[in-house]
């Protein structure tokens, strides 16, 4: 069985619920634009690309179940003013915001042709959308076939371990994953030993769905706390060839700056220290070069509560009980909270961005330059 975390055909758009992994597999119905920016809000559906996919598609959705006037530009000012509140529903991850951008353009170019209908614009504007869909997946089977090629190179042979965070697979993209696909990669390869997880507090992307998908693809894995970093290298990173620290991305900044979920900062700092490679694995929809650096990326800070309880099935000591979820307090009450979403690792910690067209490696003086990858992308 393939894991779909969006199941999309034109006039229906389901998003398998994150909130209930990995006890519960629920697809809800996302009817319109109000229900994709919830879905996307609450984080029943997550990660970058998805974000943006389901943002796109569930205006499609909206577009192709409503009634959509024959004006051309009514259409098009339409899509425009929801793409715009589509846009506020995460701020950190930039694939939103570019998928907004691109699909504007779209139907503002539709909207202009003279004989130009509603329904010509809505036509122009479902069709880009969906084709975000495919085309994601393709850009992540690329990203996996050149950082496992690029990581197996820097190893020179054998098995590796490589070490991720959060969730970045088939429920974080429209299917294969950024720094997932390349642990996948490896593994049709044969060249993993084993991917470490993090848990990836406090929402446990990493215990609770990059396990998930592990499990699935019965792929050799282990999980470890956030804390447990360090150590991990320190102790077990010989003996399991621990090559690289692989993560995703939320926003590329045109130096190279990238804001992740977070903690991966501290990995950063710790492969550093250990001599580990450090990977950002990443779709170019994810690079902005509007942003010039990390100190320009709003970093999204998520309610306390987030920290401060945990939601899971009831356990006796021996089984779960899957029909009764609980919510359980795990911080002293009254204690104040922060909770960012994110954190931001400077491009000087980071060995190599990894994206469809190929591993970009920093130059002689030690700077990225992306341009060069996002030609021929706008
Ligand atoms: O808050 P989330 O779960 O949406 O954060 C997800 C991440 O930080 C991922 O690493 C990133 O979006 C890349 S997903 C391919």
């Amino acid at each position: 069985m393939v894991l779909e975390a969006i199941r999309y055909k034109p006039g229906s758009l389901q998003i398998l619920n994150q909130l209930k992994l990995p006890h519960q597999e629920e697809y809800d119905e996302v009817k319109n634009s109000t229900d994709g920016w919830h879905a996307i809000k609450e984080m029943r559906t997550r990660g970058a690309p998805a974000i943006a996919i389901v943002a796109a598609l569930s205006l499609a959705v909206e577009l192709q179940t409503g009634a959509v006037s024959d004006q051309a530009e009514e259409v098009s000012a339409f899509i425009i003013e929801k793409l715009d509140y589509l846009v506020t529903s995460r701020p950190t991850a930039v694939n939103l915001a570019d998928a907004a951008r691109k699909l504007k353009k779209i139907v503002e170019s539709a909207a202009k042709h003279a004989s130009s209908t509603g329904d010509a614009v809505k036509k122009a504007y479902c069709d880009a959308a969906a084709q975000m869909l495919i085309s994601d997946v393709a850009d992540n089977q690329g990203i996996g076939k050149y950082g496992a090629a690029w990581i197996e190179q820097q190893a020179g042979g054998g098995q590796v371990s490589v070490l991720t965070h959060c969730n970045t697979g088939s429920l974080a993209t429209a299917g294969y994953g950024t720094a997932l696909g390349v642990i996948r990669s490896l593994h049709a390869n044969g060249s993993l030993k084993r991917a470490f997880c993090t848990e990836t507090r406090p929402y446990n992307q990493g215990s609770r769905l990059t396990a998930f998908e592990l499990v699935h693809d019965n792929i050799p894995a282990t999980l470890v706390t956030d804390s447990m970093a360090s150590a991990l290298l320190r102790l077990r990173g010989p003996t399991e060839r621990i090559a690289a620290i692989v993560v995703g991305a939320d926003r590329v900044a045109a130096n190279g700056d990238t804001a992740n979920k977070i903690g991966t900062y501290q990995l950063a700092i710790t492969a550093k220290h250990h001599g580990v490679k450090f990977l950002v694995a990443a779709p170019r929809t994810t690079i902005d070069l509007h942003t010039k650096s990390g100190a320009d990326i709003t970093i999204e800070e998520r309610p306390g509560k987030e920290m401060t309880f945990i939601k899971g099935p009831r356990y006796d000591g021996v089984d779960l009980d899957l029909s009764q979820v609980e919510t359980v307090s795990i911080a002293a009450k009254g204690i104040d909270v922060w909770n960012p979403a994110f954190d931001v690792t400077p491009a000087e910690l980071i060995d190599g961005i990894i994206t469809e067209l190929g591993v970009v490696e920093k130059s002689a003086e030690g700077v990225f330059d992306l341009s060069l990858a996002m030609e021929a992308h706008n």
